[in-house]
Order: C-alpha cells, then structure tokens, then sequence
C-alpha cells in the first residue's frame, strides 16, 4: 500500500499541470486593429505559440514583389508558392518571420508590401496553401493566432474567439505610429486610405471574407490600452482553462 501511494503521489503543481487543458484562441478584426499585440500578449502570458497569420500573406506578398509574379497568372503562382517557405523565429522576445530563410519582419511591413496584401489574400490558390499551414501550426491546441479567417476557416472550432475591432480614426494613428517607430515616414492619408481599401477588399472577397464568427465575443478596443485588452481577454479565458 505505502508502495502504491508513493508511486502515484502527484506535486501540487503537477496537478494544476494536468488541469490546465490547452485550448486554441482564434482573433480576427480589421486591418491595424491591434490583434497582433493582443495575441502576442495573450501567448506570452498563457505560454502559447503565436502565429500571425497576416505576416504569412505579407511574405508571400513580398515574394510576389521581389520575383515580379502576375498574378493573374495561375501557372507562375503555383511554382512561386512551391518555392516559398514561411518561418517563425522567437528571438530577445520578438517573433520574427523568415521568408525562405532570410530575415523579413522589416521588409514585409513596409507600405509597399501593405498596398499589395489585400489581391494576393484575395487569391484562393494563395490561402489553400496558407490555411494549410495554418492548420497545421494549430494540431496541439496551446494556440493563438490572428488573422482575417481564423474563428470562421482556420480554426472554426476553436474554444476562444475573438473579433477586435476599433473605429478608422484610432487604427490609423496607431499604424502611422508603428511605422513612425520603424523609421518609416508614410504620411497619415495615406495610411488610413490603405485600412480602408484593405478592409472593403478583405471583407468583400470571395474566398474566406473578413466576418464575425457566430460565436465569437467582440472587443471595441478603440479606447482601451494593450494592457487593458489583455485583461478584458485573460478573464475570458478563465472560463476554459
Ligand atoms: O495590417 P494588419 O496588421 O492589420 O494586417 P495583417 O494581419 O498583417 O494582414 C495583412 C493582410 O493579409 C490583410 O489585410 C488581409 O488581406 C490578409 N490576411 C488574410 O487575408 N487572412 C488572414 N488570416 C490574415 C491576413
């Protein structure tokens, strides 16, 4: 008997280990709405995998650039996408992406790369391969990922869902910022003009449109702070974890 308790005595936090069910969290929302930092937060304090989503399309978006695809040309997309290879990298607490192993992070979110994401988004050969992979990242749980199609698509099962939201105004200081901070100087205009096409395109498309899950809870951000947010989310997951 003292042989049987010793072998199946369990630490008090090995127990909470195995209470702790890992769950998915799926975030979408507009363009520059802040589900970036949210999910970024939100894997941090949870210690999930991160995936952002969006940087995966702006780096096929930055392969398209750099090796002049048509992209009306299905035959010249189908062998770009078999040369492409999309990686995450965690490193001094960034995650970066890499595009067929070269460093990207800066590069796909120049203005350039944004005025171009919403056609190839909107290509179906593009987001098979994309969801793919998407899917793929997701097989364990222990997951948040941001994006456009992640409650509807990627993960339409997904325990925790999220549609973040922020009025025009708000989302394109905050953009105008982030860029400022990357030494990148693109004027304000210029800037709240490509949310708002990228919105109507990604909303409008055919192919996995930008909507509101069913069952997803949405969250105004528009006066909140980072920290607030995540405290509005964490609370949240407390009803699944
Ligand atoms: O600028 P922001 O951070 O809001 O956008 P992003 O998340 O980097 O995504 C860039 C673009 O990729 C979006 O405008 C969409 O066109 C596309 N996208 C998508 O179609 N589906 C996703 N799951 C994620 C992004």
């Amino acid at each position: 008997m003292q042989k049987l308790q010793s072998f199946f005595y369990f630490s008090p936090l090995m127990l909470n280990l195995f209470k702790k069910r890992k769950i998915t969290i799926a975030i979408d929302g507009h363009s520059s709405c802040g589900k970036s930092t949210l999910a970024r937060d939100l894997a941090k304090k949870l210690r999930y995998i991160y995936v952002d989503s969006g940087a995966m399309y702006r780096a096929v978006t930055l392969y398209f650039i750099w090796n002049e695809i048509d992209l009306t040309n299905e035959i010249e997309i189908g062998s770009a996408l078999n040369n492409i290879k999309i990686q995450f990298k965690t490193k001094r607490r960034k995650n970066l992406c890499y595009l067929n192993g070269e460093l990207v992070e800066d590069d796909i979110r120049s203005q350039e790369v944004s005025d171009m994401v919403s056609e190839v988004a909107a290509i179906s050969q593009v987001r098979r391969v994309l969801v793919e992979q998407q899917k793929a990242f997701g097989e364990k749980k222990g997951i948040v990922m941001d994006g456009r199609d992640i409650g509807t698509v990627v993960f339409p099962n997904a325990e925790l869902k999220i549609f973040v939201t922020a009025n025009i105004e708000v989302r394109s200081h905050r953009r105008y910022l982030e860029l400022k901070t990357r030494g990148k100087e693109v004027p304000f205009d210029r800037v709240k003009a490509n949310l708002i096409k990228r919105d109507t395109i990604d909303s409008t498309r055919d192919d996995s449109p930008l909507r509101q899950a069913d069952d997803a809870i949405v969250l105004d951000n528009s006066e909140l702070s980072t920290k607030q947010q995540l405290q509005a989310v964490l609370k949240l997951t407390k009803m699944y974890i």
